[in-house]
């Protein structure tokens, strides 16, 4: 007899169901704790390079490798039971070729099981879109700004502010889209350039900083909980845990230099001698 899960996780095809329909929740998470956290109220958990900066104090997401990923796609998934979660491939894995992308994406899936990759890059990368999803490689898209990309961009600058320059950012969502990506997150991009591609191709938008009309939105955990040392301007911050975190180690310390920490007798009722 085999041992099946009784708790069935959200797929690809459920995301991808969700074109014109509920919102799709989706924030990060690194670790099993926060990614438990997290479980209970969204949709999609993103395993993002992201990881780089806000674990490894990274200035960009350049330096991420793919053992990187994997390490924290197992811990999230470890501690995550109901949503969808999915692993970035990391800068180096995936744009040299399809088959460069199929063998790091085929260990991303083995050695954390979860259930779908991401990729950045719109036109470029639809092949290799293509190449995955027809494999059994759920993948979802990452158009408009596109972090990995710095080196050549220069700056982490908002994407078709002008009319004049929407044509390739459309072109990089159709073309994901008709590779047979299940969703695309979209950064950085003015609404109605976000409002028109989300309106356009048939696959779900995940906006950030691509305004409310996207099919639903994506977040770096520690920036909306203000724990990160820099967010970009359109982070809207949920809570502000940096000073709460600080209060409760400036308590520690303060307890232990003072001999004040609590001893055994309080957890076993005993009472110090003399
Ligand atoms: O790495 C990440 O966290 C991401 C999100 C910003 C979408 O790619």
């Amino acid at each position: 007899m085999s041992i099946q899960s009784t708790i069935k996780r959200k797929t690809a095809p459920d995301i991808r169901a969700r074109k014109n329909g509920e919102p799709i929740v989706m924030l990060t998470s690194y670790h099993a704790h926060t990614a438990a956290l997290v479980d209970r109220h969204c949709d999609v958990i993103l395993v993002g390079d992201s990881l780089g900066n806000v674990m490894h104090g990274l200035e960009t997401t350049v330096p991420v490798t793919l053992d990187m990923m994997i390490l924290q796609g197992r811990a999230v998934m470890r501690g995550s039971q109901h949503a969808l979660v999915v692993v970035d491939m990391p800068f180096g894995s995936y744009e040299a070729s399809k088959e460069q992308a199929f063998h790091s994406a085929v260990r991303i899936l083995k050695e954390t099981h979860c259930g779908a990759v991401k990729l950045e890059g719109g036109a470029r990368m639809a092949e290799t879109v293509a190449f995955l999803s027809e494999r059994g490689i759920p993948v979802m898209g990452h158009i408009g700004l596109t972090p990995q990309s710095i080196n050549t961009l220069g700056s982490f600058r908002a994407q078709g502010r002008e009319e004049n320059s929407w044509e390739p950012i459309e072109n990089d969502a159709n073309a994901i889209s008709e590779a047979g990506a299940f969703s695309v997150v979209i950064e950085a991009v003015a609404e109605p350039l976000a409002r028109k591609i989300t309106e356009t191709i048939a696959i779900p938008t995940i906006g950030i900083g691509a305004s409310a009309a996207c099919d639903g939105q994506v977040l770096v955990l520690e920036d909306m909980l203000g724990l990160s040392p820099r967010t970009p301007k359109f982070v809207r911050r949920y809570g502000d845990l940096g000073p709460m975190i600080e209060a409760a180690i400036e308590g520690y310390a303060k307890d232990v230099r003072s001999r004040a920490f609590p001893g055994p007798e309080h957890v076993y009722g005993m009472k110090a001698k003399g």
